[in-house]
């Protein structure tokens, strides 16, 4: 019944519209938290179009939820761990990166990490585990006859399923630290001197000095990357019967959509399989629930503050939500403030808490004044379509990052989680919301935004389709893969230069000398008959 609903929607499909539309079977990765709500949208509009979309779910995991109604399907694989391990695990990471992380010396830090993203990995290769070694869901997937295989690659193995399969990749990805994947993997090319390393926190003017230091960070981060991924690049040389690499698999990929956009981004060189979709999810606003508008319109011409710390951010410390509820009862504006933990003392009248609220819709209330955001890059995105100014408290992974982008832009200020007081927040509100500079940039990143030939959603599901109707997009894929490091740097063209040069000048030299030499020798011998 269901396949043939589909085929159905298919046949109409084909129909309706004039491009040849060949409806696919496209199997998706699995992931988890922002990462799955920003591939939402894309699986939504591709299952609009006809094509049938299956979504690789393990049976642990704290997002995706396999009773949620969706019109794709999952494929459902055991992984040997228990929901409190996982849960366990990400709560480690939240308390090391928004408590732990300040305190360490650069040192410390980069130990630190380095385990961290080694047990992380660890993890991931459960996952792996679980779906590659497990005779049924391959068969399975095998029979399914997929076109492609759509994944975020925050979670690894993809490469080999594809492999298996012999289907291409596209990936969809916000960034990796310093950009390793992308400029390692994909061939992304990003020089030092006004590219900054992701999560750097530079923005493309740097001094000399800083120039130094991200020069050395993509340094440290690559070597940091490389030595971990000795741990994937054993695992794929084991499952594959044959010696390769994480980064040479990854770099068989097709597509690599970034979910940003030069509203956000710093301007870049680019790789012609490179596309940059930034702002997938965003939507006009709905209607807001009834009382939620009520409480809205109540504030008059103050308007309102929407505040939200993300999915991830439920709970907090006493002490740091007393600090942050005393500044908000200190503004005119009444506040939204998506908070599930134990409610702060200080919390004032103009102060509503809520376990969720419709975030798109609250940016685009005509109402909203300002954005409290940790700074993610859907939460960011939102506030960019609706021109929101922004109040960044950055908490891990890539917020503090896109904090930057945001205040280079000068449509946002940002707080430290850790260290700031109640004066500081109300500062940081007063400013965003009274300086008219800071609506003014904001309006100017949403123009940018809005300006374009496609919507980002449309062009990453023009690009899957494209990967779909031709097998791949190879012809997009740069010949400096097959390039070992010295070639692609010209350093053996240098070297072979350097020698032609060192040659001549060393004939020359001789020759002189000789001549020099025998002129000497004359003229002396000649001087001396004389
Ligand atoms: C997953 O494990 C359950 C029992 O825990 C079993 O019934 C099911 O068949 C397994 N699924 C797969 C795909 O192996
Ligand atoms: C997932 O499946 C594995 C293997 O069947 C089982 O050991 C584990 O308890 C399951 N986990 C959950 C949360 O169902
Ligand atoms: C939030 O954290 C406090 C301690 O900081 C704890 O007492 C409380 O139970 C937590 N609440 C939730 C909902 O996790
Ligand atoms: C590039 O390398 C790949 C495998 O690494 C190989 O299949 C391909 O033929 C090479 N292409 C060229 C043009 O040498």
């Amino acid at each position: 019944m269901k396949v043939q609903s589909h085929t159905l929607a298919c046949v109409m499909l084909v129909f309706s519209t004039f491009g040849s539309v060949k409806c696919g079977n496209i199997l998706v990765w699995y992931t988890e938290a922002s990462h799955w709500i920003n591939l939402k949208p894309v699986l939504e509009t591709l299952t609009d179009r006809g094509h049938s979309v299956t979504v690789l779910l393990p049976n642990v995991t704290l997002f995706m939820d396999a009773t949620e109604k969706n019109r794709y399907s999952y494929e459902m694989f055991n992984v040997s761990l228990s929901l409190d391990e996982l849960s366990d695990w990400m709560d480690e990471i939240l308390y090391f990166t928004m408590y732990e992380m300040d305190k360490l010396n650069m040192l410390e830090l980069y130990m630190k990490s380095y385990q961290i993203i080694g047990k992380d990995l660890d993890l991931c290769l459960v996952y792996c585990d679980g779906l590659l070694k497990s005779e049924s869901v391959m068969d399975k997937l095998r029979k399914g006859r997929y076109d492609v295989l759509f994944v975020d690659p925050i979670f690894p193995c993809s490469e080999l399923v594809a492999e298996t399969l012999d289907i291409p990749i596209v990936y969809t990805l916000r960034l990796s630290i310093a950009n390793t994947m992308e400029r390692l993997c994909g061939q992304s090319p990003a020089p030092p001197s006004y590219v900054p390393g992701a999560m750097s926190k530079f923005t493309d003017k740097m001094t000399f000095s800083e120039r130094i230091w991200n020069f050395l960070f993509y340094v440290s981060q690559d070597a940091l990357a490389v030595s971990l991924w000795k741990k994937l690049d054993a695992y794929y040389s084991d499952y594959l019967g044959r010696p390769t690499s994480f980064c040479e698999m990854m770099g068989k990929a097709d597509i690599w959509l970034i979910r940003t956009y030069w509203d956000f981004e710093y301007p870049r060189p680019l790789v012609p399989n490179f596309k940059y979709v930034g702002g997938i999810h965003c939507r006009p606003a709905k209607p807001l629930p009834k009382d939620m508008e009520e409480f809205v319109e109540s504030s008059g011409d103050d308007g309102v503050v929407v505040f939200s710390l993300g999915s991830m951010i439920k709970n907090m410390t006493k002490e740091r939500a007393n600090v942050i509820a005393s500044a908000l009862g200190q503004i005119p504006q009444k506040v939204l403030w998506r908070y599930s933990g134990e409610k702060p003392e200080t919390l004032a009248p103009n102060t509503r808490l809520y376990d969720w609220i419709p975030q798109n819709d609250l940016l685009g209330h005509p109402k909203t004044k300002a954005f409290i955001t940790h700074g993610g890059t859907n939460g960011i995105y939102e506030a960019i379509y609706h021109g929101v100014p922004m109040v960044g408290i950055p908490m891990f992974g890539d917020q503090p990052e896109n904090m930057v982008h945001m205040k280079s832009e000068g449509a946002a200020v940002i707080m430290d989680f850790n260290s700031m007081e109640t004066k500081d927040l109300v500062d940081g509100l007063k400013a965003v919301i009274n300086d008219p500079s800071y609506k003014e940039n904001a309006m100017r990143l949403s123009r940018i935004h809005h300006d374009r030939p496609v919507h980002p959603r449309d062009e990453a599901v023009f690009w899957i389709e494209f990967v779909m109707r031709h097998k791949g997009a190879k012809h997009l894929r740069v010949q400096a893969h097959n390039l070992t490091w010295y070639q692609y740097h010209s350093l053996d063209v240098f070297a072979f230069l350097l020698a032609i040069i060192a040659l001549v000048l060393f004939i020359f030299y001789k020759i002189l000398k000789s001549c020099v030499v025998r002129c000497c020798f004359r003229s002396r011998s000649k001087s001396k008959k004389e």
